[in-house]
């Protein structure tokens, strides 16, 4: 190899590890904080609630999510919705322990925005 091909790959093996180092980081619950609300439910909730909280999806019509939009959903005081999130109910897991209280306060006020739209 001339010093050229060299180079490209000490440089292709590089950003190879960093890429790597980073989406293992981006993935641990300490990385959360880094994480912005929105992709945090993307990744996270989406699944079952949908990206607009409708839960037009089809675990969330296999579960029979409600929409965000929903008077229970509205009615539901933050107390009660942040039991649900910490400790799950039904089909949806608890998050106490993977994301923490924190964020899922953020992650509630985040619900309630999709609730107005
Ligand atoms: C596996 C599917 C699933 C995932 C993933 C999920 N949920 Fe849920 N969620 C549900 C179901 C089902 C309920 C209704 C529980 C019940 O009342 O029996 C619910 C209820 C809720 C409620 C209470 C409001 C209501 O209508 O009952 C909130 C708030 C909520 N989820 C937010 C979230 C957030 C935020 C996330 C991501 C961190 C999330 N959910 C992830 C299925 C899911």
């Amino acid at each position: 190899m001339n010093s050229f091909a060299k180079r490209t790959v000490a440089a292709i093996v590089a950003t190879t590890v960093l890429t790597f180092s980073l989406s293992a980081l981006m993935s641990s619950p300490a990385a959360l904080a880094f994480q912005s609300v929105k992709s945090l439910y993307q990744s996270k909730c989406a699944v079952c609630h949908g990206n607009d909280g409708a839960a037009n999806t089809a675990k969330g019509k296999e579960l029979k999510v409600r929409s965000f939009r929903s008077e229970e959903f509205k009615k539901m005081t933050d107390a009660k919705a942040m039991e649900v999130l910490m400790k799950g109910k039904g089909k949806m897991e608890g998050y106490e322990k993977t994301i923490g209280k924190e964020k899922l306060e953020q992650l509630l006020a985040y619900c309630r925005e999709l609730s107005n739209k």
